[in-house]
């Protein structure tokens, strides 16, 4: 597989939540060009099964593989817990290289944090896969892992219900929990979740460290890109694409956000 400096980098999540990690990606690579694809019209993909959310996968990496994408980033924990063993061979198959969001998530805080009680919040597929606390405990087996679905909180997130009191209670219920009693470290087991960081910060009382997965994806992705010795390219205009497969006012908002510029989103059927 051949990588050139100028190839795109493929990202994609269910909605929103992948754009957390592409503002991360692009803070830390500007001069790399991604290309984002939002599939809005099947959102959420937390409780969807294996067969539908492989068959969405598996679609949007052809489309980014006909962009040019050799590094395909599957910017979401739901993918990457329910069907990563099937999609990265597929990718792999396109002649791109696939990278999921749990794998460095789970190291790094293996690593960083390996006596302590780490909680992990995700939609019903990441944390009825086990994936976090496999992967925590191959690292860290002194760590204790325990996870918690939180099933409302993409949904909440997509349509808009940010730091307002329908958010608050919702949090509140979800994270006073028995599960997650008495941890140290919780992780954001879902892209959208960065976007309440602050909220779910404000309430433990900063009691808790919230782990900036979006970041420590990126640091990954660098490395992944550094060591296949791909200097970043300064290229013209704006190289970046952004594509949804239905169109929500609050994408085009939070892009916006994220990126601090004006975002074209181009909608797009795949599965026409
Ligand atoms: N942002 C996604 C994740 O990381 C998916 C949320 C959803 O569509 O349910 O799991």
């Amino acid at each position: 597989m051949v990588i050139q400096t100028s190839d795109p980098i493929g990202i994609f999540d269910s909605g929103v939540g992948g754009l957390t990690v592409a503002a991360a990606v692009k803070q830390l690579l500007p001069d790399h060009p991604i290309v984002y694809f939002g599939d809005t019209a099947h959102l959420p993909y937390g409780d969807k099964s294996p067969e539908a959310i492989l068959h969405y996968s598996k679609k949007i990496t052809d489309f980014l593989v006909q962009h040019n994408c050799k590094i395909i980033l599957a910017a979401c924990n739901t993918v990457s817990a329910a069907v990563w063993d099937d999609l990265s061979s597929y990718t792999y198959a396109r002649q791109a290289l696939p990278v999921n969001v749990i794998d460095p998530v789970a190291e790094q805080v293996g690593r960083q944090y390996p006596d302590s009680a780490i909680g992990v919040i995700g939609t019903k597929n990441t944390i009825r896969s086990g994936a976090y606390p496999l992967k925590i405990k191959s690292i860290a087996p002194k760590a204790r892992v325990s996870s918690l679905a939180t099933p409302l909180l993409a949904p909440m997130i997509e349509e808009g219900f940010v730091y307002d009191d329908i958010s608050n209670a919702i949090i509140k219920t979800y994270l006073s929990g028995r599960a997650l009693r008495d941890i140290d470290i919780l992780i954001l087991g879902c892209t959208h979740y960065p976007i309440i960081r602050n909220q779910i910060l404000e309430y433990y009382n900063y009691r808790v460290e919230v782990v900036d997965s979006a970041k420590i994806v990126a640091s990954h992705l660098c490395t992944i890109i550094k060591s296949e010795n791909l200097p970043g390219r300064v290229y013209s205009g704006n190289a970046d694409k952004f594509f949804i497969s239905d169109h929500t006012d609050y994408f085009e908002k939070i892009a916006e956000t994220f990126f601090e510029k004006k975002i074209v989103l181009e909608k797009i059927d795949l599965w026409k």
